[in-house]
């Protein structure tokens, strides 16, 4: 089987093709990346050492999608993640709205038509961000301690139980541009997959951490905060009354590999159901929790207050993976002490990392 990985020298994308080598000894993986987020070049010498081969090419450009090799599966894993992308909100990663549909957009398009010539099974890695933001921001919510919960004795919206935000939660925009790029990504790889009749796979990840991950206060933020803690970096509580009390879970890229393992030795066609990906309600955890665990493992540093709220922030958001893990029986295996220790132990091998990986 051979399996192409876009954005594969990024945190995702390297973490997949590292796995599926590891896992899938007769497998042969090509990573596909354009090295534009700072860090992925970290990752080009390390997957070549394990026999991956590198192309370095762009999505946005018809040509070096062309000149891809044939494939079995396609996994897609190129973007510019940032909820912030495209806003002129600090932040973002300095995308332009028109650079952001450009790579999220046009570059998944021409990665749809490379995929339906070569009748290649299509994988790809959406995202939580596709549900809309204004009745996520009107969740009931109640506090407790250090984090917000879900008020599940007020009435709540279509698609929202106690384990969290399933699929069938509204994507009426606002979404962010972010949120619309993937959302409209969905709509066209449903599409090509149904005429090429070749299998589809849609993964709205949840928020994705672990040791290695490029991350910035807009994006990664698990990896940011620990990295940002142990360096006695300046971190603040944005929003939400500046105390960090927002709630996000966390998800293992490891955990990823093993669910789309089990999508690639499908043998339907067409376009598969989607579902969320996510370390769901176990993993939940506020930013202030968060630091709880930092001071505890690296000592005390201080955070400041910033209660202004910043675009397309919400102050809960916990993906309900009940659906993959009945089609899949599947869970994730990673803890999030487990991860946050994992990011830890590589922030004190890698002082400078968020040097490293700054834009
Ligand atoms: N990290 C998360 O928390 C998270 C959550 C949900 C969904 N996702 C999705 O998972 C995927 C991977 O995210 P990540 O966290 O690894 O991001 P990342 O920034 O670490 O990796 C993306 C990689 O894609 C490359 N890239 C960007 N534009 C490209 C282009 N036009 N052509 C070729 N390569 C390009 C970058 O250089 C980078 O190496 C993305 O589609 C993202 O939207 C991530």
């Amino acid at each position: 089987m051979h399996v192409v990985v876009t954005g594969g020298c990024g945190f995702v994308g390297s973490a997949l093709a590292r796995r599926l080598v590891e896992w899938l000894p007769a497998i042969r993986v090509t990573a596909f990346d354009n090295l534009r987020r700072a860090g992925a070049e970290t990752n080009r010498s390390l997957l070549r050492s394990l026999g991956i081969a590198v192309v370095h090419g762009d999505a946005r450009c018809r040509s070096d999608v062309d000149a891809l090799p044939a494939c079995d599966w396609l996994i897609d894993a190129a973007a510019e993640p940032s909820v912030l992308a495209g806003t002129t909100a600090a932040g973002g990663g300095g995308t332009t709205s028109r650079q952001l549909v450009e790579h999220n957009l046009w570059g998944t398009v021409n990665l749809l038509e490379a995929a339906a010539e070569r009748r290649s099974g299509f994988v790809m890695l959406s995202t939580s961000r596709v549900y809309a933001i204004e009745p996520l921001a009107r969740l009931p919510l109640a506090e407790s301690g250090s984090v917000f919960r879900l008020d599940t004795a007020s009435p709540l919206p279509i698609g929202v139980g106690p384990a969290g935000i399933s699929e069938a939660f509204a994507t009426a925009g606002p979404v962010s541009l972010y949120g619309a790029t993937k959302l409209a990504s969905e709509a066209l790889a449903i599409e090509y997959a149904a005429q090429a009749r070749t299998p589809l796979f849609i993964n709205r990840c949840g928020v994705m951490a672990g040791a290695g991950q490029f991350g910035r206060a807009d994006q990664g933020i698990f990896s940011w905060w620990i990295h940002a803690w142990a360096a006695r970096r300046p971190l603040r509580y944005i929003g939400f009354g500046g105390r960090g009390l927002q709630v996000r879970d966390c998800l293992h890229p490891d955990d990823l590999a093993r669910l789309i393992m089990t999508q690639l030795s499908t043998t339907a066609t067409g376009p598969q159901p989607l579902v969320n990906v996510s370390g769901g309600l176990a993993s939940a955890t506020s930013l202030a929790e968060l630091s709880a665990w930092c001071a505890d493992r690296f000592g005390p540093h201080e955070v400041a207050a910033d209660p202004a709220p910043r675009p397309n922030d919400i102050p809960w958001l916990v993906l309900d993976h009940g659906r993959a893990s009945q089609a899949y029986a599947w869970q994730p295996d990673r803890d999030r002490l487990t991860i946050f220790e994992e990011i830890a132990a590589h922030a004190e091998d890698h002082p400078d990392w968020l040097d490293r990986v700054a834009n």
